[in-house]
Parts: C-alpha cells; sequence; structure tokens
C-alpha cells in the first residue's frame, strides 16, 4: 500500500509562532488542553442489529458500547445505502437532501449533489467553522469517482485528507482516490484487503495529523455488504453459523403490501442455503472491522487522546435473511432493515449505558456539530443533538418520540426475465431469483417511540395507497398489520403526523410527535392531510 505520508499536505497550524519561541511539548500540551474534543465516525455497510449483527463485533462492544453508551431505538431515515449516507452527511431527511436512490439520476454524488448539498454537509461545517482538521476513509456515496460527476478527481469539499472508493463497496480490486489521484489495488492480503488498508491509513493519519487542531476522521468500511470477502485468517470462522429463524423467518406476509405478498413462501432450499452461508460470511467480514476498531482506539490511547475523543459506531441501513420470505436485501420498512447498531464513547459520556430514546442518522451531524461547539441552529438540518441524551441531561419524559423513514423503490425500466410477475423490478438470484425491490415499493413511515407508544406508521405510493400499521409493543417482529383493527383516531392522527413530516423542514422535523406529552395540535394542520382512506403521498419522495 502506498503510504499517506507522501500525500499529507503540510498543515498550516495557528499556533506557528507559539512553536518557533517555545517548546514544541509546552505547545502541545496547551493546545490539547485548550482545545475541542476530536470526533472519529466509524460506519459499517448493511449492519444489522435485529439478527445478531454485532455478535461478532466484540471488540467494538467493549472498546466502544461498554466504554459509552448504546442506543437500542436508534434508525435510518432510509434504508439504502446512498440516501442514507446523504442523510448522515447532511443530516436532512430524503425529502430535503434528493438523493433518492443508489444512481446518478437519483442524485447519488451527482454533480447536483455536489453544487446543491455537498459543500453545506457537516464535516464541510466542521473544517470551515469549527477549526477540525477531517479526514475521510472508505465508501463514500456508491456514484462516487463516476466519469459523469468528475471522477476521482473531484475531492468533495470539507476534507483535508481524502480516500474515497471508487463506487460501491468491494474487498479487493478496486480504485481509491487519494486526495483526488486514482490509486490501483489488486487481490494480495498483505497490501490490498480494503478494510486493512483504511485502517493502516486511518493509523497514519493519526500519525501524521497536527497536534494543535482537533480532528474529525470518518472511516467507512466495506464490511459487511457483498461480495462478503473475508480475511484469509477469518474465511473458515462461524462455520457451524446460521441465519436466526426468529419469529419472523420464512413467513409469509399475507397483510403485508404488494412485494411482500407476491413473494414465495415457503422458500426454496436453494435460498435457505445461499441465504445462510451470505449469513456466515457476512460474520467473517466483520472480524476485520472489529481488528480496525481495536487498533484505532488502541493507537488513541497510546497518544494520549483517547479521553478527549469520542468514537461512534453505526451503520447505514439494517440488512434481512430470510424475513417474511425475502432471502437478503435491505429497502423494507420493516425495524430489521431501518434499526441500526450504535455505540458512543468519548468525553462526559459514563460507561455501559444503554438508552431506549430515539434517534436516527439524521442526528449524527447535529451531535458532532454540538460536540464541536457550532450552533446547530444555524444550518437547515432536520436532525437534533443527541449529546444531552450522552451526558445525562435528558430522560424520556423530555425527548422527541417520531422520526420520518422515506424510501423510493428502485427498479430498472425493463421487465426482469426472472420476476415476470413483477414488472420493473430489483431482482436478487440465490440461484432462485426473488423479487427484492419495485418502482412501487415506495412509500414513507412515522416510527414513534415514546413513554405511552411503540408504533410504526407507513403508506405506499402504489395502486393500492396501501397502509400498513404496527403496534410495536404487542408485535416486534411485525406479523399483523392492524391497518384494519386499530382506532380510527389512531390512523388519523398518524396520517396527519406523515403529512406534515414529509413537507418538514429544519425545525419543523423536530416539532412534537403526536404521542409527545408536549403535542398541540394546529388546526392549520388539517390542511395539509386528509383523512387516512383518501391519503396519498402528498409529495412524491
Ligand atoms: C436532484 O436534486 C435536485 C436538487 O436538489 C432536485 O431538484 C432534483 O429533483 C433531484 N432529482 C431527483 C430525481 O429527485
Ligand atoms: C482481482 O483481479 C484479478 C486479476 O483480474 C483476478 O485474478 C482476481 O480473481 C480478482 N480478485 C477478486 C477477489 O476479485
Ligand atoms: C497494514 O500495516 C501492517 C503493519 O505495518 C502491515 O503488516 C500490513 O500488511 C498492512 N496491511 C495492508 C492491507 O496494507
Ligand atoms: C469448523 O472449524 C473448526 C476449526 O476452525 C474445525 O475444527 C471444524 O471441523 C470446522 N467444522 C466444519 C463443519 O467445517
Ligand atoms: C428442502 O429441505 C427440507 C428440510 O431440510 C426437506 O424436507 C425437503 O424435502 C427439501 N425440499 C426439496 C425440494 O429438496
Ligand atoms: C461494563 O460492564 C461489563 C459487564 O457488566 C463489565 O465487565 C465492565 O467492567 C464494565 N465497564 C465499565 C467501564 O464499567
Ligand atoms: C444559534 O443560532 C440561532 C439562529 O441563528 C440563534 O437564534 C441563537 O441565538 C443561537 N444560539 C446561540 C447559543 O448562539
Ligand atoms: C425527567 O426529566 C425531567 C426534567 O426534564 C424531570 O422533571 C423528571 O423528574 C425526570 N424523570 C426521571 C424519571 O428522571
Ligand atoms: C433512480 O431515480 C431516478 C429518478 O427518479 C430514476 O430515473 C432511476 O430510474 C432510478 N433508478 C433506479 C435503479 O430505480
Ligand atoms: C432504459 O434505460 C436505459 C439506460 O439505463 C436506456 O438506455 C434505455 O433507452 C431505456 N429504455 C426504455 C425503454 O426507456
Ligand atoms: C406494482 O407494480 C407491478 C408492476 O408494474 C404491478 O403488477 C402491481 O400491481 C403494482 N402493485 C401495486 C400495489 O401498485
Ligand atoms: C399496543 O399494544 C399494547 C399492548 O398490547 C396496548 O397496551 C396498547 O394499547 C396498544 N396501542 C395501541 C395504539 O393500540
Amino acid at each position: 500500500m502506498a503510504s499517506l505520508r507522501g500525500e499529507l499536505p503540510s498543515l498550516m497550524n495557528t499556533l506557528l509562532i507559539c512553536v518557533t519561541f517555545i517548546s514544541l511539548s509546552c505547545c502541545e500540551e496547551f493546545a490539547k488542553s485548550y482545545r475541542r474534543p476530536n470526533i472519529v465516525l466509524i460506519l459499517t455497510d448493511d449492519l444489522d442489529i435485529a439478527n445478531g449483527g454485532l455478535t461478532p463485533l466484540s471488540k467494538t462492544k467493549k472498546l466502544i458500547g461498554d466504554a459509552g453508551i448504546s442506543f437500542t431505538n436508534a434508525f435510518v431515515a432510509s434504508p439504502l445505502c446512498c440516501p442514507s449516507r446523504a442523510s448522515i452527511l447532511t443530516g436532512k431527511y430524503p425529502h430535503n437532501h434528493h438523493v433518492i436512490n443508489n444512481t446518478l439520476e437519483g442524485n447519488c454524488s451527482s454533480i447536483v449533489w455536489q453544487k446543491t448539498e455537498e459543500g453545506h454537509t457537516f464535516p464541510a461545517l466542521l473544517k470551515a467553522f469549527a477549526g477540525y482538521q477531517t479526514f475521510f476513509a472508505g465508501k463514500y456515496l456508491n456514484q462516487y469517482g463516476h466519469r459523469e460527476a468528475g471522477g476521482v478527481e473531484h475531492v468533495p469539499p470539507g476534507w483535508s485528507y481524502w480516500v474515497g472508493l471508487e463506487k460501491n463497496s468491494k474487498y479487493y480490486n478496486y480504485t481509491l482516490s487519494v486526495n483526488g489521484k486514482a490509486q490501483k489495488h489488486g487481490s494480495d492480503y498483505s497490501k490490498d484487503y480494503l478494510t486493512d488498508v483504511l485502517a493502516n491509513m486511518s493509523l497514519d493519519f493519526l500519525q501524521y495529523k497536527s497536534n494543535f487542531l482537533p480532528f474529525f476522521m470518518m472511516v467507512s468500511v466495506p464490511a459487511p455488504h457483498s461480495p462478503w470477502t473475508a480475511a484469509p485468517q477469518y474465511q473458515n470462522k462461524f462455520n457451524t453459523t446460521k441465519a436466526p429463524r426468529g419469529p419472523n423467518f420464512n413467513i409469509h406476509g399475507k397483510d403485508k403490501h404488494w412485494l411482500i405478498r407476491q413473494a414465495k413462501t415457503p422458500m426454496s432450499n436453494s435460498s435457505i442455503k445461499f441465504l445462510d452461508e451470505a449469513f456466515r460470511k457476512r460474520w467473517t467480514t466483520l472480524l476485520s472491522v472489529d481488528d480496525l476498531v481495536e487498533k484505532i482506539v488502541k493507537q488513541l490511547e497510546i497518544r494520549g487522546e483517547l479521553d478527549s475523543t469520542y468514537v461512534f459506531f453505526t451503520s447505514d441501513n439494517g440488512y434481512h435473511t430470510g424475513q417474511f420470505s425475502l432471502p437478503l436485501d435491505k429497502r423494507q420498512l420493516y425495524d430489521f432493515d431501518i434499526r441500526v447498531p450504535l455505540m458512543v464513547r468519548g468525553p462526559n459520556i459514563k460507561p455501559n449505558q444503554t438508552s431506549p430514546l430515539l434517534v436516527a442518522n439524521v442526528d449524527l451531524g447535529p451531535t458532532m456539530l454540538d460536540i464541536a461547539g457550532y450552533n446547530v441552529s444555524k444550518t437547515q438540518m432536520d436532525g437534533m443533538s443527541f449529546l444531552p441524551i450522552m451526558e445525562g441531561l435528558v430522560n424520556s419524559t423530555g425527548w422527541r418520540t417520531d422520526i420520518l423513514v422515506e424510501y423510493e423503490g428502485e427498479g430498472s425500466n425493463v421487465t426482469d426475465p426472472a420476476c415476470p410477475l413483477l414488472g420493473p423490478g430489483v431482482s436478487e438470484c440465490f440461484p432462485d431469483c426473488v423479487c427484492e425491490d419495485s418502482y412501487n415499493n415506495t412509500y414513507a413511515c412515522v416510527r414513534t417511540i415514546g413513554p405511552s407508544a411503540n408504533l410504526q406508521y407507513c403508506e405506499f405510493d402504489d395502486n393500492e395507497v396501501f397502509v400498513e400499521v404496527y403496534n410495536m409493543t404487542a408485535d416486534p417482529f411485525q406479523l399483523t398489520n392492524v391497518a384494519r383493527s386499530i382506532e380510527q383516531e389512531v390512523l388519523e392522527k398518524m396520517n396527519r403526523r406523515l403529512m406534515i413530516l414529509q413537507s418538514c423542514s429544519g425545525q419543523s422535523c423536530r416539532t412534537p410527535g403526536v404521542y409527545d406529552p408536549r403535542y398541540k395540535f394546529d388546526p392549520r394542520q388539517m390542511f395539509i392531510g386528509q383523512s387516512w382512506q383518501q391519503s396519498r403521498l402528498r409529495q412524491k419522495i
């Protein structure tokens, strides 16, 4: 691996004059005691929490979760890589950042995204206004590096050091943009295994960065995304592990939306065999992530910076393996796809905490800006800082009770011969081809978690104007859609709230939800929603 060393431009450092007159170590100590905390964000790709995704990450749980706080109700605003990553970077819901799918046409790393949103991401604000040096390594947005979007020469604004993976997750045979210069990698484990390359580059950054400025480091690993290539020493691990047979495994979702109803139940034996093997391989790729986390935390400790550094660990979306007879993918509204792991350690966070309070990926940017002392109200972000939760300053009576989930179904413009029933759709072949997505798998949901309710309310933009509602207290595995049996009043309230959130922006995305004791009905809201039977997605996401 070519070292990052040669690529690091010499840093402008604000204390240059000081260095000239007194000893370096004195200056470093001085700078350290006055500067803002450092922030590390480790982002995984497709890591679930519902089906045991954290099991292989024992060191990560110990070094981050046990040393800080684990969120049991952390969600993503969209269960697909590119829209979710755009939500992380911008702090906005998809209807505000306009990245609707994984293609350039859907604004994934498109020129329009570069012109509209990319300059205002939270790392750009950290660099421009909070004096942070910023480092990125790994998968960015799925179309990053595309010829029609500036190629790998394009370095997104806001990054002092940039190591961006061209396109989607891979483990070998890929190209990195190292500060805008292409660096090609082959398939020699000791030089090219991407998770390890990212670990080594992260350690290089920690070693060669300026010690006079706080830093933000984002490491975005490929695991456990397909093609699930493990490091050689881990290839045979978990050799008896199979996907868990939970209550919703291989079950026909007969009361669910059309895409789920069409899934064949029981799944074929070859599909089950394939998903079990995929499940096992996913876990094997995570062992290298566990090593990466350990290396970074150890290095921070050696450098004496661990106590002044927040370390976040999370994922861009969940994943399913056999739930409701869908063999493998994300893209669905159920908790297994929208709920993600989130652990944070750092200054003022007491160890071994678990929080059930509702947080989402749109909150990551606001939280990190808050840590950096930047006034989040000056931004257009939809999320909110959860730093007060981590510092033990709020409890469930004073916290938000709902968030929005938006998803635009993907599908090519031609009928996949493997999915004759589906029309335009996305199929995955295991080797049996199963339809995992379709253009009319387009929906928006309110996910409510509060002292008095744990509910999900979703509406589809399809021919049936389908509605799904789950009482997560009574039915945590989402086996029964209660849209037809729950009280009309609940449906009306949730429909209205959905309309509000789908057109929200900034502060209006953070108004009290219908199960929040602070909720007040505003008659003007009557004009936003209609009764649930007549509802349509007001604003196509
Ligand atoms: C892409 O983003 C631009 C600017 O935000 C927006 O006007 C456009 O509608 C978006 N495209 C799609 C397909 O949503
Ligand atoms: C990488 O590319 C080489 C040469 O094309 C090929 O032999 C090898 O199988 C590839 N490895 C992977 C893991 O894709
Ligand atoms: C990472 O660094 C270690 C220690 O220098 C080295 O042994 C290993 O080969 C490197 N791995 C990669 C993928 O560059
Ligand atoms: C699983 O791996 C262990 C050691 O790593 C080995 O002893 C065992 O035979 C393997 N089992 C199977 C079913 O391959
Ligand atoms: C699928 O597997 C089950 C249980 O392992 C077995 O009973 C059944 O015969 C198999 N079906 C086919 C078509 O092979
Ligand atoms: C956290 O809890 C675990 C298990 O109870 C315990 O072993 C560990 O010492 C605790 N860690 C801290 C930092 O308190
Ligand atoms: C943060 O910014 C908002 C909007 O610009 C302003 O109203 C508020 O007073 C600021 N808060 C602080 C603490 O500076
Ligand atoms: C929760 O916080 C409020 C203040 O925001 C406080 O009045 C209340 O006593 C707290 N409740 C619990 C159970 O700690
Ligand atoms: C992504 O969205 C764009 C804009 O709506 C659309 O043209 C394109 O077909 C979508 N891509 C997929 C794979 O669905
Ligand atoms: C389908 O999309 C491809 C590009 O993805 C385009 O070249 C082709 O013309 C489209 N076909 C139709 C029938 O719209
Ligand atoms: C979804 O689209 C497919 C393909 O066009 C169609 O057959 C199906 O009826 C649609 N379902 C709904 C509920 O709109
Ligand atoms: C959800 O289920 C719980 C437990 O069965 C019940 O107490 C609660 O009233 C239900 N909520 C709604 C909104 O129906």
